[in-house]
């Protein structure tokens, strides 16, 4: 029997819930990276849905990497992974590049996005900036392949934070165009999951701006190979303002800063920012943040010594991602032969 004919012709509802998400390996995890997606990809694994995760290195390259420094972020965020939790043998782990179909299905939707609706992406927009004209193509076209990413995968749920859920949005546009299109019921729309107390974890030196990889000034993101002495040295020169906490969540409006610490110490601690209040309230900065910074190093402590770990055996590393690829490959396949089919490549039979 032809692989196609075993694809579910549709959609939602009717689909077994999958997961997947993906993180770029431009350089290495911060705590955003943590608390906003890889803390959820472990629930959800631990949860028993099926659950995907990819090392997207075709995303990376939108913007110039060293290729040594991109295979080595590359196992790094393997290792991240496994170290934060992440089961080769539970959920699918593998890097992009190593499953063509994803750049083959990229191409597909690139035909099926408007520039219009690209034009729209507030993050090609900072990531451009005001050089536009020098920007990659891959930049511009980058939510094409993320849309691929997903819908390759018929998946359902996406888990990812706030910064991405205008991506998803189209995502879900680039499924309903396509199905329309072509008169199929045949790509789910797929869900973003943006939960916790940390979708949008800002900078410790900025709380308008996102804590990011890419920030110039390392003091402003806490990294997941921090050790204990640093981590503790950013978050006591993190910005703040001379207040002293409130003991509600409303307290915190117009306080940028304070929200920002607040959230993380409940993310880290797996509660709700109210009942983190309830225990600091009313703490100066200068108590509160030792605490910030005995329990972001008990958490973050053990993921860096395993990453560490796992750093030193990288052909381990990489027979995880080829096992993975190759898992992953037999997922997509099908659903990758029965899109060409529905777009009218002839194929053979
Ligand atoms: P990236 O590092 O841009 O590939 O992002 C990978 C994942 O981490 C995505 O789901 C992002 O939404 C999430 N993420 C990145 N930075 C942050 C942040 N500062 N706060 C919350 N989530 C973040
Ligand atoms: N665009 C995401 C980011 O920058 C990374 C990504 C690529 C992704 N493909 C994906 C996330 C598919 C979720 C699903 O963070």
């Amino acid at each position: 029997m032809n692989e196609a004919e075993e694809t579910p012709e549709a959609a939602n509802g009717a689909l077994a819930p999958r997961v997947f998400s993906g993180i770029q390996p431009s350089g290495g995890l911060t705590l955003g990276n943590y608390l906003g997606a890889i803390k959820r990809f472990v629930e959800m694994q631990n949860s028993g849905i099926e659950t995907i995760y990819c090392i997207v290195d075709l995303h990376a390259i939108t913007v110039w990497q060293e290729p040594e420094k991109l295979r080595h972020a590359t196992r790094e965020l393997c290792a991240g992974y496994i170290a934060a939790g992440l089961d080769p043998g539970k959920s699918v782990l593998f890097n992009q590049s190593q499953v063509s179909a994803h750049a083959e299905l990229g191409w597909i939707f690139s035909c099926v996005a408007r520039i219009g609706w690209l034009n729209r992406m507030t993050q090609f927009k900072d990531k451009a900036g005001k050089n536009r004209e020098k920007a990659s193509v891959g930049l511009f076209s980058y939510p094409t392949l993320m849309a691929a990413d997903i819908l390759l995968y018929h998946a359902t749920h996406v888990p990812v934070g706030e910064d991405q859920k205008q991506h998803l949005e189209l995502t879900r546009d680039i499924a309903a165009k396509f199905n329309h299109d072509y008169g199929v019921d045949f790509f789910p729309l797929p869900e973003p999951v943006i939960e916790g107390t940390a979708t949008r974890v800002m900078s410790l030196r900025d709380g308008s701006k996102k804590m990011s990889k890419s920030d110039p000034s390392d003091m402003s993101r806490i990294n997941m190979t921090d050790d204990a002495d640093t981590i503790a040295k950013k978050i006591r020169k993190a910005r703040t303002d001379p207040d002293a906490l409130p003991s509600e969540a409303a307290g915190l409006e117009g306080r940028p800063e304070a929200r920002n610490l607040v959230s993380i110490y409940a993310a880290l601690a797996d509660t709700s920012i109210d009942a983190a209040l309830q225990q600091v309230g009313g703490k100066q900065f200068s108590q509160f943040k030792p605490m910030l910074a005995e329990l972001a190093v008990e958490k973050l402590a053990p993921i860096a010594a395993e990453m560490k770990r796992l750093m030193q055996d990288p052909g381990h590393l990489d027979a995880v991602l080829a096992d993975g690829a190759t898992r992953a490959h037999r997922i997509a396949a099908p659903i990758m032969e029965r899109t060409l089919d529905i777009v009218g490549m002839v194929r053979a039979r």
